[in-house]
């Protein structure tokens, strides 16, 4: 697939179907990933892989009830609140598969590295015909001890990217996008 499709065809998906996503799969899709750049080349980040039904389903409810609890008001609080406080809502969107992307260590730039790996993943199981989502919601709960101890991570560990994959029952429309603003500077 031409790098423009890709980009083009890629969407957040929130609609699964049951079928797992193969390790080998899940390698080839980390073997991407780790290739984005990062900063002074340091390659700090991890993979943390749950594809366990029970697991996903309980930090779910351990991120929603910690989101509700540490949420500050902004534009979209009412809304969250609704939803997160909803037992159906399952914040992983019924995805068979979870990979975290953590740093080892806090570092100046690991948001930014975690991100960029990020971007591949998504780019590359996009190629793949897989779907996959960044699930904002997990990050409060999965960056406390109680988050890192649900996922099996090392306490020292900083998750950034969570994203769900899987084969998407659905491929949902583009979301429009902003005209860009661009201040030209000669
Ligand atoms: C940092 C970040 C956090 C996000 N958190 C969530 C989330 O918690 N749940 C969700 O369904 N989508 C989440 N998304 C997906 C965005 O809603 C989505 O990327 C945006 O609406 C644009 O749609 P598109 O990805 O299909 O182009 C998140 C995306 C990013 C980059």
């Amino acid at each position: 697939m031409k790098i423009e499709d890709a980009i083009l065809g890629r969407r957040s998906v929130r609609e699964y179907t049951d079928e797992a996503v193969d390790e080998q799969t899940m390698r080839r899709l980390i073997g991407a990933a780790i290739l984005a750049p990062n900063a002074v080349n340091q390659q700090p980040c991890t993979f943390t892989v749950v594809r366990e039904r029970s697991r996903l389903d309980r930090i779910s409810r351990q991120a929603k009830a910690h989101m509700l609890a540490t949420m500050a008001a902004s534009a979209h609080s009412e809304h969250f609140r609704t939803l997160l406080g909803d037992p159906g809502y399952d914040i992983f969107h019924g995805a068979p598969a979870l990979v975290v992307i953590s740093a080892t260590a806090p570092g100046p730039w690991i948001v930014e590295d975690c991100a960029l790996v990020a971007e591949n993943l998504m780019l590359a199981a996009f190629a793949e015909g897989l779907g996959t989502c960044w699930i904002g919601f997990a990050q409060g709960f999965l960056n406390t001890l109680e988050g890192k101890a649900a996922l099996g991570a090392p306490a020292a560990w900083a998750p950034v990217a969570p994203i769900i994959v899987g084969r998407p029952k659905a491929w949902p429309a583009a979301t429009a996008r902003k005209t860009p603003e661009i201040l030209w500077v000669d």
